[in-house]
């Protein structure tokens, strides 16, 4: 695992930027599969931008979506499936045939887990996954103590995931369950990359690099990662030792 620390979010989110328009540079056919949250909203908004300037197309590649909230429809301004759209898709003009998100309202989560880990493989995995860490250490919605050999399921969220995961709302929702990729397609990613960003997340990455690696913290797991990449900034970097 590489670590990268940034003087400020502009930076981080620049340099984030940039990795991803590298990576379909490199392979214009690249499976990419990003998070949603606070931690990635100014890399997706420069990615577009940054494409342009290198002039990297992205209308070969493919998004696959790392988690959403159950029971949340896509039309809600707090959903994975409207900020990939609004921050990344819609700028970058990317086909709805390039994109498959979990379908939140599925009356059968069964299959609908089954269809995201078939399209994984038939894709022959993953180029470039990128996540944010929550506080508990979850990667997308696989909270403390998953499964490391898991593929996409339906989470039970932790009571720190539901209330720090309200503020992606306009109004108070029902949030208990989550639909994520699993730990196996998290680590089976060829590149995975996690952000961190501001002084709230300082303790976080501090047990990122110091805990043992486990799945009781899962983002620890990026240690043990072939090829990943820690990029924060300075003040969530501000608990780490010199
Ligand atoms: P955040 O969420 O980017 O909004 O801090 C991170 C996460 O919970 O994974």
């Amino acid at each position: 695992m590489e670590l990268k620390i940034f003087k400020d979010y502009s930076d981080l989110s620049a340099s984030a930027a940039m990795q991803i328009v590298n990576c379909v540079k490199s392979k214009p056919t690249a499976v990419l599969c990003f998070a949603t949250g606070d931690t990635p909203k100014l890399a997706y908004q420069k990615v577009g931008e940054i494409a342009k300037q290198h002039n990297v197309d992205f209308s070969k590649c493919f998004f696959i979506g790392l988690d959403e909230w159950l029971g949340i429809p896509p039309a809600n301004t707090g959903s994975c499936h409207y900020f990939l759209h609004h921050y990344l898709f819609a700028p970058l003009g990317i086909n709805s045939s390039q994109v498959h998100l979990f379908d939140a309202m599925t009356v059968n989560e069964e299959v609908e887990c089954d269809k995201m880990n078939r399209l994984i493989e038939e894709k022959a995995g993953i180029d470039l996954m990128l996540v944010g860490v929550g506080v508990n250490g979850h990667i997308g919605f696989n909270e403390p103590g998953a499964d490391i050999s898991s593929g996409a399921h339906i989470a039970q969220l932790e009571e720190i995931t539901k209330s720090v995961g309200q503020k992606y709302f306009n109004e108070e929702v029902v949030i208990n369950k989550g639909m994520t990729l699993g730990l196996k397609q998290v680590m089976n990613a060829r590149t995975l990359i996690m952000m961190a960003n501001g002084k709230k997340k300082a303790p976080v990455v501090s047990r990122v690099l110091n805990e043992n690696i486990s799945t009781d913290f899962p983002a620890s797991l990026l240690r043990q990662h072939n090829h990943s990449l820690l990029m924060v900034d300075e003040e969530a970097a501000s608990e780490l030792e010199k």
